[in-house]
């Protein structure tokens, strides 16, 4: 896998357009794609002009789309959490399933975490494609997202360490009171402790999720020549700089509409493109949108790395 792109950006600037067109052009350039979509409100089949489908289609050569199912990631995700307490938890027989799995349904955080473990799962799934290319939802969710991996991952270091200090407190308890003081199936071995390995599984997951995000993701950010687009543009950029993720690019979409001055100086490092407003956009046109930035990936895919790390890609420039 080369590259993860992120589109990112205010609800109707043009991502899922934008993402859509880069798939096709990297599609048509012999290169494998997987395009999807982590946005609950769905919407690549009205762009691409297909009927809903479930899963994942090749719907060109090489190129697989997928609508991701977050509720299915839900309802799978919950249905793990239970029965991983069932099965740790079995000695202890007080703990009411039926309540806790309406507990955990409505706990504030679980459609993130079920989509952080989607976009987990998709990634992993599709680490021989040449690109990755994910659509995300609204702000709000997709700022969450983000940064759930990271606060995830400080929560788990706690949980760990907690852990360890009771199995040390069984350790020491079970060498004065003998071994039979605790039940059978309570680990006081930190390499027999099943809650032990769960954490260390989700610290895993997490940290390959931010070793992605750091070493292999693209951040483009799409605005439009409006302030209500361009300030949600600004937050986007400063939340996501808060967690070390960087935009490495931003499309200025739909330009030409209202003449706006783009001297905003949150941006001043980051390349900017224009892309025109195309009236009625078909299919067609949407293959166009990509042709000019989107070169650049292909032409000079070594400088192309740099460039979006370091410097500038030739057919973007610095704002005079
Ligand atoms: N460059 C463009 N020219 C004309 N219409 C566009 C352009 N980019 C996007 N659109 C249109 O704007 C609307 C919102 O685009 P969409 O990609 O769905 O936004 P988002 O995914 O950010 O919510 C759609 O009707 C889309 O066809
Ligand atoms: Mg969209």
């Amino acid at each position: 896998m080369k590259r993860v792109f992120f589109f990112v950006g205010k609800g109707g600037v043009g991502k899922t357009a934008l993402s859509t067109s880069l798939a096709y052009y990297l599609s048509r350039q012999k290169r494998s794609v997987y395009f999807a979509s982590i946005d609950p409100a769905h919407n690549i089949c009205d762009i691409i002009g297909c009927p809903p489908f479930l899963g994942e289609r090749e719907i060109e050569h090489g190129l697989f789309v997928e609508e991701v199912d977050v509720e299915s990631y839900l309802r799978r995700f919950l249905r793990k959490i239970i029965e991983e307490i069932k099965s740790t938890y079995s000695y202890l027989k007080i703990i009411n399933l039926d309540r806790m799995f309406e507990v955990i349904k409505n706990a504030p955080g679980m459609e993130e975490s079920a989509i952080m473990h989607g976009l987990n799962d998709i990634i992993d799934r599709h680490r021989d494609m040449d690109y990755i290319i994910i659509d995300t939802p609204p702000t709000g969710l997709m700022l969450k997202i983000f940064n759930l991996p990271f606060i995830t991952g400080t929560w788990l270091e706690g949980l760990r360490d907690l852990r360890y200090r009771i199995l040390d407190r069984r350790a020491a308890i079970s060498a004065i009171k003998g071994k039979e003081y605790f039940a059978k199936n309570v680990a006081i071995d930190k390499k027999k402790d099943k809650v032990l390995k769960e954490i260390m599984a989700q610290k895993a997951l997490v940290d390959s999720l931010i070793k992605t995000f750091k070493e292999k993701s693209i951040f483009i950010l799409v605005v439009n020549p409006d302030r209500l687009s361009l300030m949600e543009g600004i937050r986007i950029k400063n939340a996501l700089s808060n967690i070390n993720i960087h935009i490495k690019l931003i499309l200025m979409n739909k330009s030409g509409l209202l003449p706006l001055s783009l001297d905003i100086k949150e941006f001043s490092h980051i390349p900017i493109k224009k892309i025109p407003f195309l009236e009625n956009l078909s299919k067609e046109k949407i293959y166009q949108l990509a042709d000019d930035w989107a070169k650049d990936i292909l032409t000079h895919p070594q400088r192309h790395v740099n460039y979006f790390m370091e410097g500038w890609p030739s057919g973007l420039r610095r704002r005079s």
